[in-house]
């Protein structure tokens, strides 16, 4: 779409690959909220700043639920999705209703429980390095392998069918992809979907999927529909995430030996990956909601039917609520970081990720303390045009 906008561009540009654009801070100092263009032409208003992200995510003013309008977004040219229903689409109080069913499977104590299995992967995933490097791809190797394979345990599907679903997910992601390549991931991701729901609805197994479909909604028992949609939700949303927060943290950590003391140690890692988590929020353009009614908020007027779009990665480099916002400081006082998100809509699979980030680095550097990058930094590819930052691939030696 030719932009015809006389807003400026969304900022975009990093001077380093572990730093967010520069601009962003201008913006957290003069203009907190503010309005930019994107690259598919639609303009909204961009939150900069720790406080109001936090005051606009918990206003019920404002929808998640984009009924068919194209949001501001990096690609350009797509036509909007058309996706089962699921949370990511819904505001209270028909949202409240259907998070209650999924979060029963990803408490905290449900998390732990599966810290064994990924435990037990991890070390699978270590040794297969092992044993055909050095050198080799942390991310292929490693990073995407045991989140995605927790996702398969988590809804019950085969574990072969995790290298599927891992290509699918990332033509869904990529900018780059055609409009056309994302429909028919999509299509060809919901079509396998529907077949696992099938067959889990006439033999329910122990698995989120199963569980969900023998739940019941005001009285209603959930449609298969339903249950496809938050199968697709989980796959999407689970395992590009964590495993790019994988990569992205050990490439930071990779030769700084006080981080990996602290991860080595008993009980380290929790500070060190709370850190992790927070410099490098990888939802690298933040969460999207359209205003329903007329919002002031930071001294200006949202208008009903505006996009709004919160920065949580500006939010968490916030230079008034963190002492040390541009680097790991583990010692830091803690105040909660952003990036799982704020308000009804926080990241239901939080606890999981967070014992998996845990899982993962702190077995990675306890067994190879020495693991370094086989080429400088500044020549890995990052995933500067994706929703999800991260680095496209990640060369290393031990
Ligand atoms: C480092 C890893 C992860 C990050 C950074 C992350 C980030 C986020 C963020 C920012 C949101 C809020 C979206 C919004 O407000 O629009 C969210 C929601 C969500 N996440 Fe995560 N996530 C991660 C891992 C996971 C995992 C492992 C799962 C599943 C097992 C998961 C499932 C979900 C679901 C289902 C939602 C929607 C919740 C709702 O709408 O109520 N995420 N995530």
């Amino acid at each position: 779409m030719p932009q015809t906008s006389s807003l400026p561009p969304l900022p975009r540009a990093r001077t380093h690959p572990f730093d967010i654009p520069e601009q962003y801070a201008l913006l957290r100092g003069e203009a907190p909220i503010s309005r930019f263009v994107w690259p598919n032409g639609v303009e909204g208003w961009l939150v900069t700043t720790y406080d109001l992200i936090r005051t606009l995510l918990a206003d019920n003013r404002l929808s998640i639920d984009r009924a068919g309008n194209m949001p501001p977004s990096l690609a350009i040219g797509r036509k909007p999705v058309m996706m089962p229903r699921s949370l990511v689409a819904m505001d209270p109080p028909e949202h409240t209703l259907w998070r209650r069913l999924i979060l029963r499977d990803l408490t905290p104590g449900k998390a732990r429980a599966m810290q064994p299995r990924i435990e037990q992967l991890t070390r699978h995933y270590l040794d297969r390095m092992r044993e055909q490097g050095p050198p080799a791809d942390l991310l292929a190797g490693l990073a995407f392998p045991v989140p995605s394979q927790i996702i398969c345990d988590l809804l019950g599907v085969p574990a072969a069918d995790h290298q599927f679903f891992q290509r699918q997910t990332q033509v869904r992601s990529a900018v780059d992809s055609t409009p056309d390549e994302v429909d028919e991931a999509t299509v060809v991701l919901t079509d396998y979907l529907r077949e696992i729901v099938a067959e889990k609805l006439r033999h329910p197994g122990d698995d989120v999927l199963s569980h969900l479909g023998q739940e019941t909604v005001d009285g209603k028992p959930v449609s298969a529909e339903y249950v496809v949609g938050m199968g697709m939700l989980l796959l999407l949303a689970g395992h590009e995430t964590t495993a790019s927060t994988i990569g992205i943290g050990a490439a930071n950590v990779m030769g700084d030996e006080d981080l990996i003391r602290r991860l080595q140690s008993p009980g380290g890692s929790e500070a060190v990956v709370e850190e992790i988590l927070r410099m490098h929020s990888i939802i690298q353009y933040g969460v999207t909601r359209r205003a329903t009614a007329d919002v002031e908020a930071g001294g200006v007027t949202i208008r009903a039917g505006e996009w709004v779009t919160c920065l949580l990665a500006s939010g968490n480099r916030d230079e008034s609520v963190y002492r040390c916002p541009h680097a790991i400081d583990a010692d830091q006082p803690r105040v909660p970081h952003l990036t799982f998100g704020y308000g009804v809509h926080q990241c239901v699979g939080m606890s999981l990720a967070r014992v998996e980030l845990n899982v993962v680095l702190r077995t990675l550097f306890t067994e190879l303390p020495g693991l370094r990058p086989v080429e400088p930094l500044e020549r890995m590819r990052f995933r500067d045009d994706m929703f999800v930052y991260g680095l496209h691939e990640l060369p290393v030696t031990w």
